[in-house]
């Protein structure tokens, strides 16, 4: 062989590794396989019945954050209706964050029916006037005769409740033994140092849509849709994640942590500053808000089992998608910014809210019109592309979870 042929056949090495691999991510993740995905998980209500019993009964469960209370010795009551329970969290006026059971010890009354407020002195049932400390100790019977009582044993139900990062969690499996730093894993490694707490300016939608959640959350999970999808998507987000010709994204990264996932859009030089800014920082160029410590402007991280955390530019969003029905979701968003320095900052927020809120309403339109036709059942099975791998990571660690509990 000559010098020409091995530079020949070098350069030909040199092309082939610089074309884009169609089958990177599955590649990279042969255990999530390629093979389509059933239509039963999204419409079947036995299925819907083992993810309640046998995910969100066990898991970790985020129910809200910092940005819930109003200070040291207030409250906020979430309700989970996929597990038909109602939770009183308290922060106590030492900062120690507590859920219980929202229900009266002496009838069953749902105690609380504020959204969230300061604490009071004695939380009191409306029924017959039972009072209950912020530790949960029942304090006050009203004419009290009632038999076979110690009120000692009778306080508010606590359930499992640890925080992170300012984010609230429960797990409302009364045998579990993982902790919430075991369930999040290398999920929470890899965001360790992020200035959560520079992120104080919130903004909130829910969303009652007509879908299953893994439809609403599958919808989200890719930015496939994003220069297609019209007019919105199209017109407003479409440039913000091009990375061909086409105009769709290949993505950066995308990293199973555990039971989690996160991607990473693809990026170029002018896409934090240009790009990302027709929906995010509004459109002035005055806008100098500092960035967040991104690797690169849009991660999107699935906390499992229905959470995401997505840093976007300067901001971070959080979805937490509420299964209701088999076919019923409460899709909750929070917009989180730093605090404005300025009037010209505190305007572009506004404008960034409202785009972020018209794309995420033909994001859920389009989440019913998917749940019609699966319901359908004209096919019992889809498929998915490469740049959709984090779907398939998503049933893949939602098989195993449930899989974990039928061994367990
Ligand atoms: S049910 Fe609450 S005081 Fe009777
Ligand atoms: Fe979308």
């Amino acid at each position: 062989m000559t010098d020409l042929d091995d530079r020949a056949l070098e350069a030909l090495a040199a092309d082939l590794d610089a074309a884009p691999d169609p089958h990177r991510w599955n590649n990279k993740y042969p255990e999530l396989g390629n093979g389509p995905i059933s239509t039963d998980r999204f419409i079947d209500p036995a299925f819907y019945e083992r993810e309640r019993k046998e995910v969100f009964a066990k898991s970790w469960i985020n129910v809200g954050s910092a940005h819930d209370f109003t200070g040291p010795n207030s409250f906020f009551v979430r309700d989970i209706k996929i597990l038909g329970v109602s939770l009183l969290v308290v922060k106590d006026a030492d900062g120690k964050v507590q859920a219980f059971h929202n229900v009266c010890s002496h009838r069953g009354n749902k105690l609380i029916w504020e959204n969230r407020g300061a604490c009071p002195k004695l939380f009191a049932c409306r029924f017959h006037g039972w009072g209950y400390a912020a530790d949960g100790a029942l304090k006050e019977v009203p004419d009290g005769e009632v038999f076979h009582f110690d009120k000692e044993d009778w306080g508010l139900v606590p359930v499992r409740t640890e925080s992170w990062n300012g984010f609230v969690f429960v797990n409302l499996d009364e045998n579990g033994t993982e902790g919430l730093l075991e369930h999040l894993g290398p999920l929470a490694e890899s965001l360790a140092g992020f200035p959560f707490d520079k992120l104080t300016l919130q903004y909130r939608y829910d969303v009652s849509e007509r879908a299953n959640w893994k439809v609403a959350l599958d919808a989200q999970n890719e930015i496939y849709h994003v220069p297609m999808l019209a007019p919105l998507h199209r017109f407003l987000a479409g440039g913000a994640f091009s990375s061909n010709d086409e105009g769709y994204t290949r993505l950066y990264d995308f990293e199973r942590l555990g039971r989690h996932s996160v991607y990473f859009s693809d990026s170029d030089a002018d896409f934090q500053e240009t790009r990302t800014g027709t929906i995010n920082g509004g459109v002035s160029p005055s806008y100098n808000a500092p960035k967040l410590p991104l690797k690169v402007p849009f991660a999107f991280h699935v906390l499992f089992p229905n959470m995401v955390l997505a840093f976007f530019g300067n901001s971070m969003f959080t979805y937490n998608i509420w299964p209701e029905a088999v076919n019923q979701t409460t899709w909750e968003i929070r917009l989180h910014y730093q605090e404005p320095t300025n009037l010209a900052e505190r305007v572009i927020n506004e404008q960034a809210k409202c785009r972020f809120r018209d794309l995420l309403c033909e994001d859920a339109i389009g989440h019913e019109a998917l749940q019609i036709g699966l319901e359908s059942r004209a096919r019992d099975a889809f498929v998915l592309g490469d740049q959709e791998i984090q779907i398939r990571a998503f049933h893949k660690n939602l098989d195993e979870y449930m899989e974990r509990a039928d061994n367990a």
